[in-house]
């Protein structure tokens, strides 16, 4: 990977992409050889949101690969509560580990850490803009069940505040994918997203409607809608529960559908649909192991 941090998926190229994936199938196929790789690297994760996966997920990658990890643990038993700036607690938690994992709720909160840290920063989630670590594990599992060239993907749901759409979008870009988007009006892609997409020549169309192009897609990658993004509750309740999947939804779909979610889903995806063929979710979120200890194998070997 050229650079050392991973903060947006607009700065990984398809090379950056195939090396992590890649590396993944390898810890995959043989995960004894990885076990001591990084034994005495510390990890530190800086969460100033919720999360399950993504922290335990990082968390467990790194211990696999015989590390450790330092959590600040939640804001509120923080020093954040005490009115630290961010800059400031970055600056600390990289006096105690060797990389960092960051989740905060604002938009360019990464980019903005990334300037006063010397260690890698792996940007795990800002505000509504990128998680493009989740985007490798994406990447990977539809490599596993579809293949990434010559596909066809619809992404469906929250398409302006889900960061997961975000940076699963632009990496797809370095891809043979026609990429169509199904969502309500008011929650159609942001501006910058769009001009990424345009810039880059993707093969793009939106849709209010899963129907119209349903029985074409080879994956459908379903989001939650971001509840805790809205402004005004109201305009939440507008769309909430508009999309739905359920056994009469795929009907027109093709056998060989692949569904992922990154998770946590509230009701977009109906638990019927969890034991058949088409759902690859649960296996998209154990796949964030392989693919993170992926990840933080190249990103600390940069460093060495
Ligand atoms: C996503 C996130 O945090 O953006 N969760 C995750 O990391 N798997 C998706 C979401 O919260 O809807």
């Amino acid at each position: 990977m050229r650079q050392d941090h991973l903060i947006s998926a607009v700065d990984l190229s398809r090379e950056d992409i195939e090396a992590v994936l890649d590396r993944a199938a390898e810890i995959d196929a043989n995960p004894a050889a990885f076990r001591q790789r990084h034994a005495g690297t510390v990890l530190g994760l800086c969460f100033f949101e919720p999360s399950t996966r993504t922290r335990m997920s990082f968390d467990t990658a790194m211990k696999r690969l015989g590390g450790q990890t330092v959590d600040m643990g939640p804001v509120e038993s923080s020093s954040v509560k005490k009115g630290e700036t961010l800059a400031d607690t970055v600056r600390v938690v990289e006096g105690y580990a060797d990389a960092l994992v960051l989740r905060h709720p604002s938009e360019g909160a990464a980019t903005m850490a990334a300037d006063f840290v010397n260690v890698p920063l792996v940007n795990a989630g800002d505000g509504a803009g990128q998680h493009p670590s989740q985007t490798l594990l994406d990447l990977y599992t539809i490599r596993e069940n579809a293949g990434l060239d010559d596909l066809t993907i619809g992404i469906m749901g929250d398409l302006k505040y889900g960061r997961t759409v975000h940076s699963l979008a632009e990496a797809l870009t370095n891809f043979d994918v026609n990429q169509h988007f199904i969502s309500p009006e008011s929650l159609q892609l942001p501006r910058n997203v769009r001009y990424d997409l345009h810039a880059s020549g993707a093969s793009v169309k939106e849709h209010t409607e899963l129907d119209e192009v349903l029985p074409e897609l080879d994956v459908l990658y379903v989001t939650r809608i971001q509840r805790e993004r809205f402004p005004d509750e109201n305009e939440y309740r507008k769309v909430a529960g508009e999309y739905k999947i359920d056994d009469e939804t795929l009907a027109a779909a093709s056998d060989d559908l692949v569904i992922m979610h990154p998770l946590p889903r509230v009701d977009e995806i109906s638990p019927e649909i969890d034991d058949s063929d088409h759902a690859k979710y649960f296996e998209q979120a154990h796949n964030g192991i392989p693919v993170r200890m992926a990840l933080l194998d190249i990103l600390l070997s940069n460093d060495d």
